[in-house]
Formats: structure tokens, C-alpha cells, sequence
């Protein structure tokens, strides 16, 4: 019997439209290859240009109209002429922390033929998935200014961080380690410095630890963290961090992985009550939009991740090849790894991988 999925597809600003664009072909492509499952896609004019119109990112009911789709693939978001807190709020983060997307999964791995920028080092020595807590700490919205504009303006941003919130993230954790082979778990903290949120954090790591005897784990401050990144790469596996350090952490790891045009990653609702969001890590890099030179091959990965969540193992595994067969050949580099292929040149040869 064919399977059916219902795709929401938002590709918003910038190179957002051009990677969601090649996602698409390709998204196509794979499943007339598998031929066991169909994805209707409906795709979401949100974003700045709608912003400029109405004053909205979406449309007030926008996340409800999400709420019946099987999975959402997004693009990005950003625009030179409005701030980024607006665009950002208004359409990404809106929609990961009211579909309670609360576990940001991901993986970062030197695929075949990419050169890393450390020196020998290669995807036998680099291969992490990082996990974001993607719904509290120091990104939960709370906060406030006042006085504005005068000489005593303040303004506080406040990190929340909840029993609830970390529990269930460090769960998540500990999972993720255990599905891998190694069975190794980084927990990122700063409770140095940061003396009440993340000793919560380091004390529910220790107790959920204790459900997972078979993980290996290990605590590493967060600035030391980003020099065992570089300099001892193979000693990670698993890592979880908060909301703010692994939104740095990834942006490190995609780059030693090769390129911020890779890396993937997904919006996880690991109690599947709300549809899950697959997006490429990186913004919508306004520098090299409407040149067609952008990178989509982070983009097909989230695909790969997409399918994976909706239990087409095969079709995700497959895919997973022809990405890699297509990074290894010297023809198919975009700007971004040195080379002088378009986005159309590699979402060709992804889309023949596949064939
Ligand atoms: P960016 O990721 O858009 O660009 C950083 C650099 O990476 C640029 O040089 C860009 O050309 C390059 N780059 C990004 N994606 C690429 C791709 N697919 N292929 C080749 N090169 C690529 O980050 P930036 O410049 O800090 O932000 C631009 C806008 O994007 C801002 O408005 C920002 O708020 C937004 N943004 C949105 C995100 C999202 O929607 N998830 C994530 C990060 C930034
Ligand atoms: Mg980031």
C-alpha cells in the first residue's frame, strides 16, 4: 500500500527558496525511486516579504494550519531591511516552541571528499550529533527593557531553566548516545560562572545518567568544549547543550566539518503530538542570494533526517549514499568548499545518484 505524508514546506528568505526549491526535486526523486510512499507538499509563502505586506511573519493562525502536516521543511529566515529578532521570533522560534519542538537534533560528519579545515583530520575522526535544547534557557523570551532611550535604560533577558525542561532533554541525551555505537555522552555546561541554571543542569545530568548505566558520559565547560572541538575531535560522540551553546557549538562544528552549507538539522516533538521541522543550520546568507551558487546539500540531509523520523529507514539510508556519492566527486563543490558548481549542478547529481 503507498504511504501518504502531508509536507509543509516554508522556504521563507533569501537562499531559504533556492535550497527548499533543490530539496524538493530531490525529495521527488527519492520517493519516486522508493516508490512505496508519496509526499503531497504544500508550500507557505511566510516570511519577510509577507512581513512587508501585512506587518506578520504568518499569518496569526499560522501554526495551527501547521498542526495537521506529518513534518515541516523549512528554509530560512532573515532579511537585510528588518531586524533579525523579529524575523526570527516571528516565524522559526514561534513555531519550534509552540509545536514543543524541544530537541534540536544535529549531526555533524566530514562526508567523502569534503576537506575539513583541520589538518588529517577526516569522518573516521569527526562524526558528533549535537543536541540542542531547543525550548528554554537563555533563549526562552523572557526578559524586558525599560527606560528607553534614556541614559538609565536596562534591559534583562533571562534564561529559564526548569526540572521538566532539562529532564527531558537529558533524556533525549542519553538515548541518542545509547543508539550509537560508542555509547558516549558530552554534557556541555558553564556552571562555573552561570552558579544556579546550570548547577540545576550539571545535578539532572547525575540523576538521569543513573537510568542509562551502559552511556558513557563526561561534563566539559563550555569554552573548553570549543578547544576539544579542534584539537581531540575523536574523543566526541553525543553532545548536549543548552539552547545558546549549542547554537554556537553546531555553527563551530559545521565549519570544521567542511561548510555551514551541509550540516542538517531537525526540530524533534519526540512525543509525536506535534509535527517535527527539518531546516538546513544555516541562515539565509543574503551575501550569495539569487546567484543560484547556494549549497543545498544541508538541506537534503534534513531530508535524510525527515524521512528517518517518518519510518522510511530505506528511502533515508538511500538518500544518505547518493548525498555522499555526490560530495565525492571533484565536480560537484559549490562556492562555499572552494569549487564552481551551482545548486542546480549538485541537485543533478543527487537527483542521478538516485536514478
Ligand atoms: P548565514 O548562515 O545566512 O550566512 C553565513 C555565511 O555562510 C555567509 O557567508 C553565507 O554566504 C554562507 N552560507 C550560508 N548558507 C550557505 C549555503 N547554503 N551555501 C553556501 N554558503 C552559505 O548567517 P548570517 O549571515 O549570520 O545571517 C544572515 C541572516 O540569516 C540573518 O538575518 C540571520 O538572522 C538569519 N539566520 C537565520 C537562521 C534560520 O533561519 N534558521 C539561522 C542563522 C541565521
Ligand atoms: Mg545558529
Amino acid at each position: 500500500m503507498m504511504k501518504k505524508y502531508k509536507i509543509a514546506a516554508i522556504p521563507a528568505d533569501g537562499v531559504g527558496v533556492e535550497v527548499i526549491d533543490a530539496g524538493l526535486e530531490v525529495l521527488h526523486a527519492i520517493e519516486k525511486r522508493d516508490g512505496r510512499f508519496e509526499c503531497e507538499v504544500e508550500k507557505f509563502n511566510w516570511g519577510s516579504q509577507l512581513y512587508r505586506q501585512t506587518g506578520e511573519m504568518m499569518p496569526t493562525d499560522g501554526v495551527q494550519q501547521l498542526r495537521s502536516f506529518d513534518a515541516i521543511l523549512f528554509g530560512a529566515v532573515g532579511a537585510p531591511d528588518i531586524a533579525d529578532h523579529i524575523t526570527l521570533w516571528g516565524l522559526r522560534l514561534a513555531i519550534c516552541q509552540t509545536l514543543d519542538q524541544y530537541a534540536n537534533v544535529r549531526p555533524t560528519r566530514i562526508l567523502p571528499g569534503i576537506q575539513s579545515p583541520l589538518r588529517n583530520v577526516d569522518g573516521n575522526m569527526l562524526d558528533w550529533v549535537i543536541l540542542r535544547e531547543n525550548s528554554e534557557g537563555e533563549y526562552s523570551g523572557q526578559g524586558g527593557r525599560t527606560h528607553k532611550g534614556l541614559p538609565e535604560e536596562l534591559a534583562t533577558e533571562v534564561s529559564i531553566f526548569t526540572r521538566a525542561g532539562i529532564t527531558r532533554i537529558m533524556r533525549y541525551g542519553f538515548e541518542l548516545a545509547q543508539s550509537r555505537p560508542r555509547k558516549l555522552l558530552t554534557v556541555v555546561t558553564k556552571s562555573n560562572a552561570q552558579r544556579h541554571g546550570m548547577v540545576l543542569w550539571d545535578e539532572i545530568a547525575a540523576e538521569v545518567a543513573e537510568e542509562y548505566p551502559d552511556v558513557t558520559w563526561d561534563k566539559m565547560l563550555v569554552d573548553a568544549m570549543t578547544v576539544r572541538m579542534t584539537l581531540d575531535p575523536a574523543s566526541l560522540d553525543t553532545i548536549v547543550a543548552t539552547n545558546l551553546h549549542a547554537d554556537i557549538l553546531s555553527d563551530l562544528a559545521a565549519a570544521l566539518a567542511g561548510s555551514i552549507g551541509i550540516a542538517p538539522t531537525a526540530n524533534i516533538n519526540p512525543q509525536r503530538a506535534f509535527p517535527s521541522m527539518f531546516e538546513p543550520i544555516h541562515g539565509s546568507a543574503f551575501d550569495i542570494t539569487g546567484k543560484g551558487v547556494a549549497n543545498p546539500t544541508g538541506t537534503f540531509w534534513s531530508i535524510v533526517m525527515m524521512l528517518a523520523h517518518l519510518g522510511e529507514q530505506e528511502a533515508s539510508e538511500r538518500l544518505m549514499s547518493a548525498i555522499e556519492h555526490m560530495t565525492a566527486q571533484p565536480g560537484c563543490r559549490t562556492p562555499d568548499l572552494g569549487g564552481s558548481a551551482n545548486t542546480a549542478d549538485v541537485t543533478k547529481a543527487v537527483v542521478d545518484a538516485l536514478r
